[in-house]
């Protein structure tokens, strides 16, 4: 035996730095924290609007209003993420400005919009993933009752379609949902995200809906696509770590893991609602709202892939005394209110090391093991990494560039687990920097910055990044370079 033999299988990726062919290098964004126009062309208020305007919900009452003005700059945008070299650009569409008041028919100014950006982009060798919900739900469906109502899925069902007819011709990638952990837990639990609501039953009822969502606008965009057309959910699973190997703390990942993840994979990928998250919840709620065929329905369509968004891992324990606030340390943002529903005697660690400047430990290892765990679990479903990606404190030198060594430093080992993963059997097809640009990131407004492209607000300028050019390099050679020659 050589000593190569004994290697661990992992190892093989530090020497074959190639991505497989036909990989697609992307960015992402999302409709609420670049568009601005909030108000043009029929648009009307989504819950982010909302919530941005509600005081002490967002940082120093930021709002989305202008945001980075892709509305009326996305040609110019289009023109750079072909300039960055990158073959495919996920985006999210606007329930509200297609279908303002979340019902009834469309706004065709709201549509257009979309079928130009589409068509820009085809014209540049992009291709489109258009996301159909990226936490914006229209403000008159919340004032309905939201996400816990089960009307709201039958709406977001016909709003699939007309996004469905109006570009079905020109979009192969279509994801429902962007981590609907967060419009559920973070909407209606911990009340940080719009609506800002902070009950965990109508946070649970909140995630059956938006499950149900998803398989009622798989139904309506299998009626409308072509066959070639691939459906898929993005979701942002928890890779979750305990404290220690004591029993007590592997029943904490148990339940994260439940409440977390499989309370999503269950439906949409095995088709139903996991055992042992009935019984965690059963104190809160018999689940009665779920009702027969629902599992059916959001199960017909098959994923055609999975979208995964990775920032950090989690730490969890068993709580201890001196563990009193439960929920502060899992990342998820301040609130007296937890997002994990029955899941009190769980308490959050932050992992030592290098964090960002979201507080998110940097640990790339997580990235692979979910990777890794997925394709475990879910055989034979393709992969797609629809988010990934780091803020830090950017700011223009005096010459006027943006150097981000951290933010390269990142990305590189994030896709250097990625290739450690696809070593080992990961069927990834592809990888979308988040994001393209800086934006409005939620409730911490345009105080964090995670985009290649640095934005100059009270300009509008666009700036590459150092990491910009770095990526670049990577999307149009499928090579992963050595740390050194990166950074
Ligand atoms: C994800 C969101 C995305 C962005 C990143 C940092 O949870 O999908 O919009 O805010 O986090």
């Amino acid at each position: 035996m050589t000593a190569s033999d004994t290697r661990p299988a992992t190892a093989t990726a530090a020497t074959s730095r190639h991505f497989p062919s036909g990989f697609l290098w992307g960015a992402a964004t999302a409709a609420y924290q670049i568009e601005g126009a909030a108000a043009e062309d029929g648009r009307t208020p989504s819950i982010w609007d909302t919530f941005s305007r509600t005081p002490g919900k967002v940082f120093e009452g930021q709002t989305g209003d202008v945001a980075a003005d892709h509305y009326h700059r996305f040609r110019d945008d289009v023109r750079l993420i072909s300039d960055l070299g990158l073959s495919a650009y996920r985006f999210s569409v606007s329930w509200s400005r297609v279908q303002p008041t979340g019902r009834g028919p469309a706004v065709q100014r709201g549509l257009d919009f979309y079928r130009a950006l589409v068509d820009e982009l085809l014209e540049h060798g992009i291709q489109p993933a258009v996301t159909l919900y990226h936490w914006d739900l229209p403000q008159e469906l919340e004032d309905a009752g939201g996400w816990p109502q089960r009307d709201t899925a039958e709406r977001f069902g016909d709003y699939a379609r007309i996004v469905g007819e109006a570009l079905g011709d020109r979009v192969e990638r279509w994801i429902t949902l962007n981590e609907p952990w967060c419009s559920a837990f973070l909407g209606y639990g911990s009340g940080v995200h719009a609506p800002g609501r902070t009950d965990p039953v109508a946070a649970l009822r909140a995630a059956h809906h938006l499950n149900l969502a998803h398989g009622r606008a798989a139904a309506a965009l299998r009626d409308t696509l072509p066959a070639r057309a691939q459906l898929a959910a993005t979701l942002n699973l928890h890779q979750i770590r305990p404290l220690t190997g004591s029993p007590a703390d592997l029943d904490a990942v148990r339940r994260i893991d439940a409440v977390g993840n499989r309370v999503f994979t269950g439906p949409l990928i095995k088709g139903a609602y996991p055992q042992d998250l009935l019984r965690d919840t059963d104190r809160l709620t018999d689940w009665s709202f779920v009702r027969e065929g629902d599992l059916a329905a959001i199960h017909r369509h098959p994923l055609d892939f999975l979208g995964i968004n990775y920032y950090a891992p989690t730490v969890v324990s068993a709580a201890t005394d001196s563990d009193p606030d439960n929920a502060r340390n899992d990342g998820h943002g301040a609130s007296e209110h937890s997002p994990w529903p029955a899941a009190e005697d769980v308490a959050f660690h932050q992992a030592d090391g290098p964090r960002t400047a979201m507080g998110w430990s940097v640990d790339a290892t997580g990235l692979s093991d979910l990777l890794l765990r997925c394709t475990r679990d879910f055989p034979g479903l393709p992969l797609l990494i629809t988010e990934n990606g780091a803020a830090y404190e950017d700011m223009p030198g005096p010459d006027g560039s943006v150097h981000d060594p951290e933010r390269i430093a990142y990305l590189h080992s994030h896709l250097d687990a990625v290739l450690k993963a696809v070593d080992n059997g990961a069927d990834v097809r592809g990888y979308f920097l988040w994001s393209l640009m800086d934006n409005f990131e939620w409730a911490y407004g345009y105080s964090k910055r995670f985009g290649a492209v640095y934005i100059d607000y009270d300009t509008q300028a666009r700036i590459p990044k150092s990491s910009a050019h770095w990526y670049t390099r990577v999307a149009r050679t499928g090579e992963l370079p050595a740390p050194e020659a990166g950074a």
